[in-house]
């Protein structure tokens, strides 16, 4: 049976059936997992570069899997909006994840699942997801690597979605589920140090008030039933 690193895995856990387009698909791991598995119907494995596409073709001619179909495109440029149900991008910075949904007109639409799985910069694309009406449904943390990271299910809703600060670092994730619990207090961690790095710099009294804020609300969530 094939096995996904618990990243991926986390990714498949939330595809309940359907066409998928695996944005960055590199191996190609994910789309055989999730036909083989019967999770999805069809995949559109899509690559920006020809080096990973060639990987990934080459993993699933081995894995003798059906219903995968390879693009070679920037982000879901190569992708028709009625192809699919169901879009990932992973791997990726949120940054660029922000910028393959900025580009993508159609994936304004409440049909389309997106679950986006940030290697950094996690805080910039929930900021993204928020202000230009995207509606985080769930997270869950997971570890790789002895990393952790977050997946993120959202919807696009229409209108701005309203925010709290500390929301920015800890998005959907729950403090009562172990790995979610460690991915905020590494959040907490981080904010810390920042604070640390502004107070005595000069011209920075707002961005380390901001920072403080965004703490003593995280604590308070964390202290909280
Ligand atoms: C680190 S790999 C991630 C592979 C897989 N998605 C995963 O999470 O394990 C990132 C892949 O995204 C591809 N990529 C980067 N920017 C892209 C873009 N704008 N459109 C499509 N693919 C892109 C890269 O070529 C690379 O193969």
């Amino acid at each position: 049976m094939y096995t996904l690193a618990p990243r991926l895995q986390v990714i498949a856990d939330y595809i309940t059936g359907g066409r998928v387009a695996d944005i960055g698909t590199d191996h190609a791991y994910l789309p055989i997992y999730l036909i083989k598995t019967n999770k999805a119907s069809h995949v559109l494995a899509c690559d920006i570069r020809q080096k990973p596409l060639d990987n990934a073709a080459n993993n699933v001619r081995k894995s003798k899997t059906p219903n995968i179909e390879l693009r070679l495109c920037d982000g879901l440029s190569g992708v028709n909006p009625n192809e699919v149900d169901t879009v990932v991008i992973a791997g990726m910075g949120g940054e660029v994840i922000s910028g393959i949904l900025e580009r993508c007109p159609w994936i304004k639409n409440d049909r389309y699942q997106l679950l986006l799985q940030p290697m950094t910069s996690a805080d910039a694309l929930r900021r993204f997801l928020c202000e230009n009406g995207f509606e985080i449904a769930d997270e869950t943390a997971t570890e790789d690597n002895g990393k952790l990271y977050t997946i993120i299910s959202c919807r696009y809703l229409g209108t701005a979605v309203k925010y709290s600060d500390s929301f920015i670092f800890t998005g959907k994730l729950n403090k009562n589920r172990e790995l979610d619990r460690r991915y905020i207090e590494k959040q907490l961690t981080r904010l810390n140090k920042c604070c640390f790095d502004l107070k005595n710099i000069e011209g920075q009294n707002t961005r380390y008030l901001y920072y403080k804020n965004v703490t003593e609300e995280i604590k308070t969530m964390l202290g909280g039933k």
